[in-house]
């Protein structure tokens, strides 16, 4: 039997962020201080489940000495810090990472406060030069060294084809700005599979199968837990991805039933996203201590048989 010791008490360490004196227990984040002073802070490679990454820096704050700028999300706070969250520099920068992400990327399906901070921050992708066109070039056989060079006039682009390979979910990596979200959701802090990693260096990194095989030919046991927490729609069930290429996709006609797996005693809790009377998705709240938004194939995708349907019926 496991023994459990309670948390001890955490010391308080008092810093100052945009000019208000704050106090913290040791060991909080800059990120957690702000927004307990309700200081919105933009994030798109943090979430609460997964070990920060900081590979995204549109988290920076400024923080009075440091000769760089550091990120929110992972830098803890410390007694006498001064810190500025809407500094021109840290102003600038967000800036430019949105910029940077927007003129390469398709957000059209990002989360919704992604379009807010390119408002509030600025943004202006078009500045980059008009969007390179797609052509044909295979990202997934490029190699460390091989980086291809653009002609400096168009923003490139990651655009390519749709990966639709299984019956499960589908990877438009379009729309994937390398958050690392699915590799740490798919590793160490959830799943422990290992189906999916970064592969490439530079402009031609992206988030490959081993040797970029079909999912089908991976480790991939389904679970979904990336798509869970990928931002961008660049990984989506099977199911959105076909309503909305036939343009039925509608959001303000779903309702989202909290429910509990009915497959086996660990009892997840599941949110059914239902349309016309359908399941077209299903989800779990982060914020649950046992399953912490995570599901096995069975909780995430095992609801055709509730209305008895086939993807051909
Ligand atoms: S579905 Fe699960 S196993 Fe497959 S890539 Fe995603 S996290 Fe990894
Ligand atoms: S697929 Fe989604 S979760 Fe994975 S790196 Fe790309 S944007 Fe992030
Ligand atoms: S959210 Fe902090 S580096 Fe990405």
């Amino acid at each position: 039997m496991s023994v459990r010791f309670a948390d001890l008490p955490r010391r308080l360490v008092s810093l100052t962020i945009d000019g208000r004196a704050v106090r913290v227990p040791e060991g909080t984040t800059l990120l957690e201080a702000c927004r307990q002073e309700g200081i919105d802070t933009p994030t798109l490679c943090y979430v609460e489940t997964l070990t920060p990454v900081n590979v995204c820096r549109v988290c920076v704050v400024e923080v009075e000495g440091a000769r760089a700028l550091v990120p929110a999300c992972s830098r803890r706070a410390e007694a006498g810090m001064v810190v500025h969250t809407d500094s021109e520099r840290v102003r600038l920068s967000r800036r430019m990472v949105l910029e940077l992400l927007a003129s390469s990327v398709d957000l059209s399906l990002a989360a919704p406060e992604v379009r807010a901070w390119m408002q509030r921050y600025g943004a202006d992708a078009s500045r980059m030069g008009p969007a390179a066109a797609p052509d044909g070039h295979h990202r997934d056989q490029a190699h460390p060294g091989h980086h291809r060079v653009g002609d400096g006039a168009r923003a490139e682009t990651v655009a390519q084809p749709v990966k639709v390979d299984n019956e499960n979910y589908v990877r438009d990596y379009s729309r994937c700005i390398l958050c690392y979200k699915c590799v740490g959701a798919c590793g160490t802090d959830a799943q422990n599979t290992f189906a999916i990693a970064v592969a490439g260096r530079g402009f031609e990194a992206r988030i490959s199968t081993e040797h970029a095989v079909p999912l089908p030919d991976s480790a991939c046991v389904y679970c979904g837990n990336c798509i869970a927490v990928c931002p961008t729609g660049a990984l989506m069930f099977r199911s959105e991805h076909e309503m909305r290429q036939a343009g039925t996709w509608d959001e303000s006609r779903q309702t989202v039933t909290t429910t509990i797996c009915p497959y086996c005693g660990v009892g997840c809790n599941l949110e059914l996203h239902v349309q016309d009377n359908t399941i077209v998705k299903v989800t779990s709240p982060l914020d649950h201590d046992v399953t912490r938004g995570n599901l096995c194939v069975k909780g995430r995708f095992g609801f055709e048989f509730v209305q008895r349907r086939t993807r051909e019926g």
